[in-house]
């Protein structure tokens, strides 16, 4: 048995990439792993949250881990702010970072990119991230495409911690599932799909209704060619169509394009539409039912709980290991 932690931003509402390339392989995971699955609220606030909208997504985000299938009963469901050795390690390790590798992350220069006031956190956010993950000895941490310079920043600081003070730390491993990695925009095809897309057509929302679904995929930009082929450089908009297409329905690409081979765009675009709807009714289905219960509320307390048990012992050896705090006199 290993055990597993991912962890989501509350920072607006899930899209159809954060479904497909995080969220769906959860589920699985957690059947024979020991999972541990976050609402990252503190990394949500390195940017302007309002706060009214902050608190719904991240409730929302929590009944949308649950609505798409994690069971409570098998993992730990919890929300950052709630278990206070986040931030307390984060800072921690935030000691034995260097300015130069944070400023190296692609997240940090496309966030701040062009910005007058850039607030620290977003320079700070790596080694936050790197102590949700080894709080709890984290084996595995299964994440989309753009997560793979945060856990190599993550293993790189385990390393040094651990060199440094005392092996602590368990080194973790990334997981990034074959197909569905990284969804692109509907109308950038070459860029990936985003929660923060100002066109709201480039992105399909777990909880879009049919109708707006079905409008988005047909509005999709593809090519001219008129062959559903997957070919990323020359058709990147059918070739992400065909990736939705296929991580819905768990067929294969190949299978895919064998079936449409003498059907036009039109069709395909159709029943690409329909594959994602069937994908997402029963997760949309099950968070209306959860959204508003006390249910949600008291996994949660009991995920916070759980969550701190661990992270609590994490933590202290690492303040040990570093010579914080004091030893009492007997
Ligand atoms: P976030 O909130 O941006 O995304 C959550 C998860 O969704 C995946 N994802 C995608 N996968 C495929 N196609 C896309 N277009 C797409 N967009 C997003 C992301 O890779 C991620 O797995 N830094 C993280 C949150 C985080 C975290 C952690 C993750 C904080 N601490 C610890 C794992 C472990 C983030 O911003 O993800």
């Amino acid at each position: 048995m290993k055990t597993i932690f991912s962890g989501i931003q509350p920072s607006g509402t899930l899209t159809l990439g954060n479904y497909l390339g995080a969220m769906k392989h959860f589920v699985k995971l957690q059947e024979e792993n020991q999972c541990y699955f976050c609402v990252v609220d503190e990394h949500a606030i390195t940017v302007p949250q309002d706060r009214l909208k902050l608190r719904n997504n991240i409730r929302s985000l929590a009944a949308l881990y649950i609505a798409s299938g994690i069971d409570p009963q098998k993992s730990v469901l919890f929300i950052q702010s709630e278990v206070s050795a986040h931030t307390q390690l984060g800072w921690m390790l935030q000691t034995i970072s260097y300015i130069g590798e944070l400023e190296r992350m692609t997240q940090f220069k496309d966030k701040s990119h062009g910005k007058d006031a850039v607030s620290s956190s977003l320079l700070t956010y790596p080694p936050l991230m790197a102590a949700d993950i080894l709080l709890y000895n984290t084996d595995i941490v299964p994440v989309g495409d753009d997560q793979k310079q945060h856990l190599e920043i993550t293993r790189d600081l385990a390393i040094r911690f651990n060199n440094r003070y005392n092996d602590i730390f368990t080194l973790p491993e990334i997981s990034i599932p074959k197909v569905g990695a990284r969804i692109m925009s509907l109308q950038e095809p070459t860029k990936k799909m985003s929660k923060s897309d100002e066109n709201l057509k480039a992105s399909i929302f777990i909880l879009d209704d049919d109708k707006k679904i079905e409008k988005k995929i047909k509005s999709a930009v593809t090519d001219s060619e008129g062959i559903v082929k997957f070919d990323k450089e020359n058709k990147p908009g059918i070739s992400n169509l065909l990736t939705i297409h296929a991580s819905c329905t768990d067929q294969s690409i190949e299978e895919l394009e064998e079936k449409y081979k003498d059907k036009g765009y039109g069709v395909f675009k159709e029943e690409t539409a329909l594959a994602v709807i069937e994908a997402l009714k029963p997760v949309k289905e099950r968070y209306q039912v959860l959204i508003d219960s006390k249910e949600l509320d008291d996994i949660l307390d009991e995920g916070a709980e759980k969550a701190s048990f661990v992270a609590n012992k994490t933590l202290q050896k690492a303040k040990k290991a570093m010579g914080l705090g004091r030893v009492k006199k007997k």
